[in-house]
């Protein structure tokens, strides 16, 4: 259990119980008119510092910087959906690199998506001086393709395996590690839209990410964090070409019971 990391300011509390009412561990009580953390339990998410009116919350190993929120709302959402849309895999880009102020935001996206019960467990790899040795390891295995499970073989004697065949000469490339596939999802997702909202494309590389379940040699070189898989390798650099129209798609198997 973890300790409580919340600070109430008890001069600046005025006992509304905004804190208390949204507070998803339950974790806080009024005493005395004033709010009050439990020991134990906090799940450190923040909602009691985020919802307090008069800023006198503070949370211990954190940077409380009091930023204004920005409403999602400030988007538009109609054109947020044809973005969504819009976007597609991107298997060709341009050699140009990727700004460090665009990494950056990248990574901010991630920071910021949601994880279960707060847990902030993924971690960000940025290949780097590794990416082409990482990437010879992986056309080494993929060129030994019949040596390989029966599924993998196929895909592998499908395609000609170039030198560039996993990062397609893009200039970044970034895995995204966890010990849970749901988090790290959430996070590639949020990475993937700032990325494509930064004028960036991105392939998912899942041929990599099948690497790293089978090279040994591969997981060393990319310093796998401890515990850590490889959810995601996120192929990321400007696109070489362009689009004209959102493809179709199978309609969204929805239903309300
Ligand atoms: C988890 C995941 C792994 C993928 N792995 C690869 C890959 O290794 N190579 C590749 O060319 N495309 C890969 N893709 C891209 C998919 O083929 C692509 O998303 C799909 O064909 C739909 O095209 P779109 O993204 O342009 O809508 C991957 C996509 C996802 C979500």
């Amino acid at each position: 259990m973890r300790n409580n990391i919340i600070i109430v300011n008890e001069a600046k509390c005025i006992g509304c119980e905004l804190c208390i009412k949204d507070c998803p561990g339950n974790c806080l009580c009024l005493e005395n008119g004033k709010a009050h953390a439990d020991k134990t339990g906090c799940i450190e998410c923040g909602h009691c510092y985020a919802i307090c009116p008069q800023g006198a919350i503070r949370m211990a190993n954190y940077e409380c910087k009091d930023e204004a929120v920005v409403s999602m709302t400030e988007i538009s959402s109609v054109t947020l959906l044809e973005a969504m849309r819009s976007r597609r895999t991107m298997r060709r880009f341009t050699e140009q690199p990727v700004e460090q102020e665009k990494i950056d935001m990248i990574l901010e996206a991630g920071r910021y998506s949601p994880t279960g019960a707060n847990a902030q467990n993924v971690s960000y790899t940025i290949l780097g001086s590794r990416q082409k040795e990482a990437e010879e390891i992986c056309v080494g295995i993929f060129r030994k393709a019949t040596a390989l499970p029966g599924k993998i073989a196929s895909v592998a004697e499908r395609f000609r395996i170039t030198d560039d065949f996993f990062f397609k000469g893009a200039p970044l490339v970034i895995l995204v590690t966890s010990r849970s596939s749901v988090n790290a999802g959430l996070a590639s997702s949020y990475m993937e839209i700032m990325a494509e909202s930064l004028g960036l494309g991105v392939l998912y590389s899942g041929f990599f990410v099948l690497c790293t379940r089978l090279s040994r040699k591969l997981r060393k070189t990319i310093r796998l964090p401890k515990g850590h898989k490889v959810v995601t390798c996120m192929v990321i650099g400007y696109p070489a070409v362009k689009y004209q129209r959102i493809v179709p798609r199978k309609p969204a198997r929805a239903k309300t019971l």
